[in-house]
Formats: C-alpha cells, structure tokens, sequence
C-alpha cells in the first residue's frame, strides 16, 4: 500500500533556534524527508534564524550535516539534497534587540504564502519574539507561530505565558507542540476508538476494569541533565504527553474530528480527574548501570547533584469523576532507564460474570493493548478452548495486529511525529495541538501533586537500571489487587 501525499500550500518557516539541537535533531531533518515525499512546494522557503553569524551557504552545510546524522535512511528518489538546500536561507537575529528583524521583514513582504514562525528557543525568549514580530509588522491575523515545550514550570508560569501570547496573537494562530500527539498509533488510538462499532459500546466503567498508560525509555538523562533536574518526570511527561494520551483513552466522542470539538472533550477529561491522594503516587530515581558506573552512571551522578529529590521515574493512579469512567482508575507510569523502551496502553476489561464451564475454567477477561512504540500494533486478548480431547480448559489468546505487517511497510511508519506536525501548521489543522486552556488545567491537576511532595520533603525511592521501577510503584497496583503489565519490547 502506498500513502498519498497531498502537497501543502507555499509557505515560508521561519525557525528562531534555527541552529539549536531540535532544529538539527527533529525540524530540519524532518522537513528534508516531506520535500523527498513531494509535500513541500518548489517555492517554499524555510529560513533559519539565530544568534549565530553565519551566511545561508555555512547554514545550508549545517543542515547537511545535521540530515546525515538525524535523519535516518531517508529515501529521496528524484529529489536531491541539493534542491531542498536552496529553499533554505539564514538571517543572523538577535530576539532582544534590532539586529536581522530589518531583513527578515523585507524577506517576508511577499504576500499571499502561510507565514509559520517557529520558536524553537528558550521559553524566556517567547514574549521577546511575539512582541518583535508585531513590533515589525509581521503578526498579521494569518501568520501562525508553533511552541514547544515545556509550557511552564506549573500553572501560574503557564498562565502568564499564555497572556503574553495572547497580547500578539490570537489561539487560533497559536500552535503548541505535544509531539506525543504526532505519533501515528496516537492518532491511530482515535481511529480505533471512533471508527469502530466493536469497542466503544464497552467502553466505561461497567466493562472496564482499569487502564493502564506506560511510557518506558532505557535512555537517562544524558546531556540534558540540567534541564531533567529542575523538571522531573512528571513535568517532563506526565503533565503533557501521558495527559494527552489519558485525554484520548477517556474523552467522549467529539462530534466532528475537527480542533476545538475534540480539543473541549480533552478538556473536559482533564477537568474531571481527582486530585492523586500522597500514597497514590509513586517516585523513583534510577541506580547506576552495574559494571558500567562510568557510562551510565546514577541519577544523582548524572545530574551533578547527590542530593538532587528529583524523580527520573513516577507511577499514579487517577481517577476520573464523571458518569463514564467513575470507579475504572488509570494508572499511569513513566521513567527512565527501564528495561525496555515501550509506550503501551492496555484496557484490561472485567471478568466474565459468571463461568458456565465451571470453576475449573477459571473466570476470563480481555484485555487491550495499544502499542505506541516500536512495533505500533494492538493486541486483543481473547478466551479460546485449549486445543484437544480432555474436555473444556480455557485459554487466553492474543489476536495480534501490528500496523507494519497488516498495512505493509509503508511510509506512514516511518513520519516522525515532527514532520507530520508541521504540515499541521502549514495547512492550518490544529486538532494534534494543546489550546491554551488545556495546558492550564493540566498545570493545576499536577501542580498541587508536585508542591504536595516539595512540602513533605519526598526523597523518590531508588530503582535499578534495566528495572521497571521502585517497588512502591508495583505495591501501588497489588494493594488493589492488580499487577503492572511487563514492559515489553
Ligand atoms: C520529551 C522529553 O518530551 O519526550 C524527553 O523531554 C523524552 O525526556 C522524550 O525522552 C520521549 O519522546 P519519544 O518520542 O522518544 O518517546
């Protein structure tokens, strides 16, 4: 099977950090495999923009380095990268002051193009270039501008955030970035959810038992951790993209898949959870690597900080007050260094209320699994009879559909979620974009959690490299009777 391409729009992107490590990592690279696609028009320009002094020959090098070491086995027939390199310009700019703002302004005067300026820059900095795009007569009501994040340390940051870009532009310019919302099988969870007639009829508290949402990385913190420590997992990835993955498991179905009726039932989602009780949530930070203490190091080391109580790992339980899923809690768990890098949502639905084979047979349930990555696929349990003479003995199955071999090994697998966001941008679709409103009710779920532990001094438990966690986090499950799913490859 092979994807359809439907070209974009003539447009010019602008990325401020356009020499930053995102832009090197995710953007550039990405943007060169839509251009090997066919998406990107023959006149598209995307101009990089920072600090740095250099001319577009040096950037256009730049980014000729940063495509071979990022990005992967690109397949480009036809197309050459020296094609894509001279629909790239550089501007030297300074987001504080006079220097570029001239230049990029009489760049920008060609009229009738989507306008996309991406701050790939430092949060500190957003107000700064909203205020000299005005100031400069470039946030016109059709220019769109993209953010990464993190969007605030906590609500109030997140609030004031949001007024100052408000003062420039208005939501339906505003692109914030989630690029868990990317992803394929993301999108694909709502494909499954609101295209079939066989799940959601089951979909509630009456059927199901519990959810569980796992995000596992083996990776730690690396090079970032500056950043990590005054963040900690459930900054870095519970507030946003184990959110947003809750939002889509429990959202009611919105009446169109177009931005604001899909982005008011995430909404009303995050609204409704409860606040997380202390012994609901469970901290945990990783041990060093044994025999290997110098290239994967503890936390702390890692860190540069040995009395650092930030978490690398985190487990909770939510609950979500509403007549859908009131008594199905969701557990939900992220960390580094585990044993295996694994997204997995599972449904496990409730037992069979009654086993007509007898107590012999056991009671059965179903469960759901939704792989995120790698191998993005769904897995139904299923109850079958054990195979042979010797009467009835059950025994659960799994039907197993991975998109890779059912579909083929098409394009479609291999579109990172930053590529697939920015042709969002270009033509206009905010629907995989967090609204404003919905980072702030993240904000204040989470933020009473964090200052919760910050108040009671919580030091996170200590895990193994390789492991899946603390093991207040497995006690977390099993005091309700539950286990965690393995994390699975
Ligand atoms: C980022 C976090 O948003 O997501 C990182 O800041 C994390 O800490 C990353 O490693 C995970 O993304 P992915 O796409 O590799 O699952």
């Amino acid at each position: 099977m092979v994807s359809r391409v439907i070209p974009v729009d003539p447009f010019d992107l602008i990325i401020f950090g356009g020499t930053g490590d995102l832009a090197r990592r995710k953007i550039l690279p990405g943007l060169f495999r839509r251009f090997c696609a066919g998406q990107m028009p023959a006149d598209a320009r995307i101009i990089g923009a920072a600090r740095a002094d250099m001319d577009t020959a040096a950037y256009r090098e730049m980014v000729s380095e940063a495509i071979s070491e990022f990005g992967g086995d690109i397949i480009c027939e036809g197309a050459t990268l020296e094609k894509f390199l001279n629909q790239i310009e550089y501007i030297p700019i300074d987001a504080r002051g006079e220097k570029g703002w001239a230049e990029l302004q009489e760049m920008m005067s060609r009229k009738g193009r989507v306008e996309a300026y991406y701050f790939s820059v430092s949060p500190s900095l957003f107000g700064d270039l909203a205020e000299r795009l005005q100031h400069w007569g470039m946030a016109d009501h059709e220019s769109r501008i993209v953010v990464e994040k993190p969007f605030g340390r906590d609500l109030e940051t997140a609030r004031t955030l949001n007024k100052t870009l408000a003062t420039y532009f208005s939501e339906s310019q505003i692109y914030r970035i989630d690029h868990y919302l990317g992803k394929e099988t993301v999108q694909n969870l709502m494909a499954v959810r609101f295209g079939n007639m066989l799940f959601e009829p089951l979909w509630n508290a009456q059927y199901v038992d519990h959810i569980q949402i796992t995000v596992a990385e083996t990776v730690g913190v690396g090079g970032r951790g500056e950043y990590y420590d005054k963040s900690g997992a459930m900054r870095d990835m519970v507030q946003n993209h184990l959110m947003q993955l809750l939002c889509l498991i429990a959202m009611e179905p919105p009446a169109r898949f177009d931005p604001d009726a899909v982005r008011d039932e995430k909404l009303k989602v995050i609204r409704a959870l409860d606040p997380v009780a202390p012994h609901h949530i469970a901290r945990g930070q990783y041990l060093a690597e044994p025999g290997d203490e110098d290239k994967n190091p503890d936390y702390r080391n890692a860190v540069n900080d040995p009395r650092s109580r930030t978490e690398s790992f985190v487990a909770l339980k939510a609950n979500i007050s509403n007549w859908r899923w009131a008594g199905t809690p969701f557990y939900l768990r992220t960390g580094k260094r585990m044993s295996a890098r694994s997204s997995e949502i599972t449904v496990v639905f409730k037992e069979t209320p009654h086993s007509i084979f007898g107590e012999e047979a056991g009671r059965h349930r179903n469960v759901l699994s939704i792989r995120l990555q790698p191998n993005e696929g769904i897995t139904l349990g299923v109850t079958i009879k054990e195979p042979g003479p010797g009467g009835m003995r059950l025994v659960d199955v799994p039907l197993d559909m991975t998109f890779a071999d059912a579909l083929g090994d098409q394009d479609a697998d291999h579109v990172d979620a930053y590529e697939r966001l920015i042709m969002d941008v270009i033509r206009g679709n905010q629907t995989l974009f967090m609204r404003g409103d919905e980072v702030e009710a993240a904000w204040a779920w989470t933020d009473p959690l964090i200052k919760g532990w910050e108040a009671r001094n919580d030091v996170p438990k200590p895990y193994e490299s390789g492991s899946d966690g603390p093991t207040v986090a497995i006690e977390l499950m099993r005091r309700d009777g539950r286990e965690w799913r393995k994390v699975s490859l």
